[in-house]
Order: structure tokens, then C-alpha cells, then sequence
């Protein structure tokens, strides 16, 4: 079982734009051929920011369109929020905030054998590396620039640095990069 933080990012580092959108991730390819679909297989237990989250909800019908379903998870989702968020029905999700430490403990024993899913954003990705309960990051780097947006992975990660354990191209869109966190 492993904790690992999955999400494509720009060839400068960023997840999203400022304004939250991912308008430049789809064309980039099909999410087929990455190995998205073999990585879900392999969840058990979900994680996301509200950013993430109401991304999710703005874009519904996209969402419904693309998997057949506005919530296209089947696992629970803990959803880090401060605020009251709306609930999509049918969707196993809780809303928790605050230390990320008993979420990952709950998380755990949902997620049994399988792995857990930080979806993100970078800085929740962080928070679990700051507990030390970070195993892997599985990024997928598209080859465009954003410029600015919202950062990949905000901490400064140099001594020991990640161990690159795999590169894998996906088509001309992407570039595959599958670290160890020691
Ligand atoms: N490229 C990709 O594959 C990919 C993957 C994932 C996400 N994304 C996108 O990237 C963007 C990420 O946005 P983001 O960087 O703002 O991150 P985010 O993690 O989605 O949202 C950050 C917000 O979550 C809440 N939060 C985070 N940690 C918390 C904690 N411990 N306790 C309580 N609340 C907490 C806070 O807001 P409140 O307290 O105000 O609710 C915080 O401002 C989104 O647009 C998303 O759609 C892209």
C-alpha cells in the first residue's frame, strides 16, 4: 500500500492555471494511453483540496460525458475543505480539514491493500510529505508552459532529493516521471 501524489503538470510546474482551468491538459492526449487506467485499478482511497473538488463540480457535465458519470469515482474521497461545500449526490464522499495525519489514518483502513490517491492540489500533497506519509509522485508532464498557475509541488525538496524510479513518453503530449520519496 502507497500513498502517492498522481497529476499531469505543465513543463514549468504548474497543475492548473491561476484561474483553475485545465483547458490545456485534454488536447494533449488520450487518457487511455497513460497509465491513469492502470493506476485507478490499484486506488482505494481518495484525497483532494476544494479547489480540486469544485473544479469537479463546475465541470459536471464534461466529467459525466467523458466517464459516464458526473462522480467518476467508485472509491470514498476525503475532500479538504474549510468551508461548507455542496454534496454531489451518489458520491462517497466526507469533508475534513485540519491536520492531515488522522485523515491518512482513516484513509488507510478504507483503502485496505490498495493505494491511496492524493489527487491534489501541490500544496495537500505537501502537507502529507511534511507527515512523512508521502511514498510516491507519478506526474505526468505535458509539453506546454503555463507560465503561471498553480504550483505542482510547493516545498523546497533537495537533500535527499526524490529517486527517479521510471520515464515512460506517452505519445508527443507527455512525458511520464514516477519518483520514490525517501
Ligand atoms: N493537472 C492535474 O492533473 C490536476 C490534478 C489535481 C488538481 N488539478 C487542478 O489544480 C488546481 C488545484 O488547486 P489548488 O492548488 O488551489 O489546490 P486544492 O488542494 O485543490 O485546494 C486548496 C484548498 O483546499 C483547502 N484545503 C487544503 N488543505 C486543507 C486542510 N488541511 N484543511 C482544510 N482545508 C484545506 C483550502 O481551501 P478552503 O479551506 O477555502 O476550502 C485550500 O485553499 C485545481 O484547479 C484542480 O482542478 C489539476
Amino acid at each position: 500500500m502507497k500513498t502517492q501524489y498522481y497529476t499531469a503538470t505543465s513543463l514549468d510546474g504548474f497543475i492548473a492555471t491561476e484561474d483553475d482551468s485545465l483547458d490545456w491538459l485534454f488536447p494533449l492526449g488520450d487518457v487511455n494511453d497513460t497509465s491513469y487506467p492502470a493506476f485507478i485499478a490499484e486506488v482505494g482511497a481518495l484525497a483532494m483540496g476544494s479547489s480540486t473538488y469544485e473544479w469537479m463540480l463546475r465541470h459536471a457535465d464534461k466529467v459525466a460525458a467523458e466517464t459516464g458519470s458526473p462522480w467518476p469515482y467508485k472509491q470514498p474521497v476525503w475532500i479538504f475543505s474549510s468551508r461548507e461545500l455542496p454534496v454531489i449526490k451518489g458520491a462517497d464522499t466526507r469533508f475534513v480539514r485540519g491536520d492531515v495525519r488522522p485523515v491518512h489514518a482513516e484513509m488507510r483502513e478504507a483503502a485496505g491493500a490498495k493505494n491511496i490517491w492524493i489527487v491534489g492540489g501541490g500544496d495537500l500533497a505537501g502537507q502529507f510529505f511534511d507527515a512523512g506519509l508521502l511514498d510516491e509522485l507519478i506526474v505526468q508532464v505535458g509539453s506546454v508552459t503555463l507560465g503561471k498557475g498553480k504550483p505542482l509541488f510547493p516545498r523546497r525538496v533537495t537533500h535527499p532529493p526524490f529517486r527517479l524510479v521510471s520515464v515512460r513518453q506517452v505519445g508527443t503530449g507527455f512525458a511520464e516521471l514516477r519518483y520514490e520519496v525517501r
